[in-house]
């Protein structure tokens, strides 16, 4: 036995930011420290991605957690006590072991998370180092990410006003990563403005903190996106690109063809890379996200050599799986993986994902999910592991924010001791 050895989990059904249950997991030491986590869970989700257990019945309409919660305190306790909560590398086997199905379907991967985060933060704060040393390399220097601010949404996040689900700022101009959330900040106030310009309401906030208005086409929200820019004083493409999350998967029908409904039309792939290619040409878009369906590789090796010179990221295609990334980096496939924990279900995992895309010269974006939590760990990850990026919805929703304030106060404290990734984490840019 030691400090950091597992004596004990508490586990409860919690909330998340859409009144969703999910899970909350506390993990105890035998020094007395503990760690606290509760997981996030997506609406875009990607069919390769790790396997939330839900309850069915009737408690919240079939989407309770209480078997989740039971297998952490029941079979999962049983497994991890005695373990080192330190030893992040073999509480995840133990319990990737002890679930014995690839996607963690069997105990829910929302119970692995649960106790794989816990534990991480438990571990930190018996050592009495803060979570983004704790999860660091030997040596690593922390590094600030450049983030990635949602500003309108669309699609599954926002009653499908628009299709694409993401119009996000990327402030590339920005000299902190404190300017870089004032900057986002006044984008987001001057995109409403622009939208209470041309009539449409902007007191109702989408699922992450963005606007979700009601408008004609796709392009005129990259229109009232550019203008929020020029309205905050900022010049588009110099101080902010753009940043779209097409979550193309949520657009291709059985056939292949992707329909974007707002505008009437339907697009094979091709027609598809061609129309965001017309984007790029007409915006300061310096990367796409899910420009193509998650199963869709044909579609992707185009739109990879023809969307070339923008990152080019994949979510549903790689949902954070060290196999899937490297079937990427293999066929030359996207140039940047999004890495969301909650996708595969272990910490663990999602840091061999970053090491990985590191290794092949691929640009890591650590996100949150639409429906989040309080939570701030995942700011410690981004700085820890060096992700270069972090996308976690708006500026606005206490869910977002915790993150970002997060951050804010690890640059107020580490002041000189920390470098901010800023324009160069956008690998096609530098
Ligand atoms: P999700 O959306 O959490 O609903 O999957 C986030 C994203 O697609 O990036
Ligand atoms: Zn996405």
């Amino acid at each position: 036995m030691s400090d950091t050895t597992i004596t004990g989990l508490l586990a409860w059904e919690a909330l998340d930011s859409r009144g969703k249950p999910t899970v909350g997991c506390e993990v105890r030491l035998d020094g007395g420290a503990a760690g606290r986590a509760t997981v996030p869970s997506g609406a875009s989700t990607g069919r390769h991605e790790a396997r939330e257990l839900r309850d069915g019945g009737n408690r919240y309409g079939g989407q309770g957690v209480r078997t989740a919660v039971a297998h952490v305190t029941g079979e999962i306790a049983d497994a991890v006590r005695g373990l080192d909560a330190t030893d992040q590398a073999g509480l995840d086997q133990s319990m990737r072991g002890l679930d014995g199905t690839p996607d963690l379907g069997r105990l829910g991967a929302n119970a692995v998370l649960a106790v794989s985060v816990a534990a991480a933060i438990a571990g930190a704060t018996a050592r009495g180092v803060p979570l983004h040393r704790a999860v660091a390399d030997d040596g690593a220097t922390p590094l600030l990410p450049l983030p990635m601010v949602n500003v309108i949404s669309g699609g599954a996040h926002s009653g499908r006003s628009i299709d694409v689900q993401d119009f996000l700022a990327v402030p590339v101009g920005a000299g902190s990563f404190a300017e870089a959330i004032e900057w986002a900040a006044r984008v987001r106030a001057g995109a409403a403005d622009e939208l209470a310009s041309r009539g449409l309401p902007v007191a109702l906030v989408a699922d992450e903190g963005g606007l979700g208005p009601l408008l004609p086409t796709n392009r005129s929200a990259l229109d009232v996106l550019v203008a929020g820019i020029e309205r905050a004083g900022l010049r588009p493409g110099e101080d902010v690109g753009i940043a779209i999350d097409v979550a193309a998967t949520q657009l291709v029908r059985e056939d292949g063809r992707y329909v974007l409904a707002t505008e009437r039309r339907e697009l094979t792939a091709a027609d598809l890379v061609e129309e965001l290619a017309a984007w790029c040409a007409a915006y300061p878009i310096v990367s796409l996200e899910d420009a193509l369906a998650e199963d869709d590789w044909a579609g992707w090796r185009t739109g990879t050599q023809r969307l070339a010179g923008r990152q080019l990221l994949g979510d549903d295609l790689f949902v954070t799986n060290p196999e899937r990334l490297q079937r990427g980096i293999d066929e030359g496939v996207a140039n940047a993986v999004l890495v969301k924990p909650n996708q595969i279900g272990t910490l663990d995992t999602a840091r061999s994902v970053v090491r990985r895309a590191h290794a092949a010269g691929y640009a890591t974006v650590l996100s949150a999910r639409s429906g989040e939590t309080e939570d701030d760990w995942l700011a410690d990850l981004a700085v820890g592991w060096r992700t270069g990026q972090i996308k976690v919805g708006s500026t606005m929703r206490s869910e977002r924010t915790a993150k970002w304030n997060r951050l804010l106060r690890i640059e107020a404290e580490l002041g000189d001791r920390i470098a901010y990734a800023g324009r160069s984490a956008l690998q096609v840019l530098s």
